[in-house]
């Protein structure tokens, strides 16, 4: 059996999608946002920050990307496994997140995006795990940041388990 160990409580997850929120609805205010959320892991923390935002004109749209490799790290091998269906052309983009830990998925993400020329992109993560960085990329705006260790709970998954945990715990096998 797994042991657990809470590292971001519900609270906190709440008061920092709030927090965010508001610096978004800040920055993009009078502008129309096109959300792409990160399948899967993405998906409550993505439900829970566009209820959060001030912005008449929201749209919302996710891909899916996997890559191949050890469990817990990304090998670097991306495979799109679902595209957006919304036109980006010329639009405001903001890629959620739920973890950014090797950065190698968003580059992926972000250079694919790219080329269907949206007019800016910026990301936002519930989670900037910074210690195993390798791809530079910009997280315009994180929820939380730890350094390393491997979570689940909130969206997080460990062999598509444990997504439905409330809270986000460190999870040790
Ligand atoms: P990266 O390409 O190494 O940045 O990994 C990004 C993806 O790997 C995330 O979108 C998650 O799906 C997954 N991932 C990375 N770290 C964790 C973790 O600690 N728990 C669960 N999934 C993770």
């Amino acid at each position: 059996m797994p042991e657990f160990t809470p590292v971001i409580k519900k609270n906190d997850i709440q008061r920092q999608t709030v927090r965010i929120a508001k610096i978004i609805s800040d920055d993009y205010q009078g502008r129309e946002l096109v959300l792409v959320g990160v399948l899967k892991g993405a998906f409550i923390f993505l439900a829970d920050l566009v209820r959060q935002l001030t912005l008449e004109k929201v749209k919302i749209d996710f891909l899916q990307a996997s890559s191949y490799g050890a469990d817990t790290i990304s090998s670097g091998n991306i495979v799109l496994k679902k595209d957006i269906d919304v036109d980006i052309r010329g639009k405001d983009v903001l890629v959620v997140e739920d973890i950014v830990d090797t950065g190698l998925t968003l580059a992926y993400l972000i250079r694919h995006l790219k080329r269907m020329s949206p007019g800016s992109i910026k990301v936002c993560a519930m989670i900037d795990k910074r210690e195993r960085r390798k791809a530079a990329v910009t997280v315009d705006y994180a929820c939380s940041t730890v350094p390393e260790g491997f979570l689940v709970g909130y969206g997080l998954d460990y062999a598509e388990y444990y997504r439905n945990l409330p809270e986000i715990y460190h999870m040790k096998l």
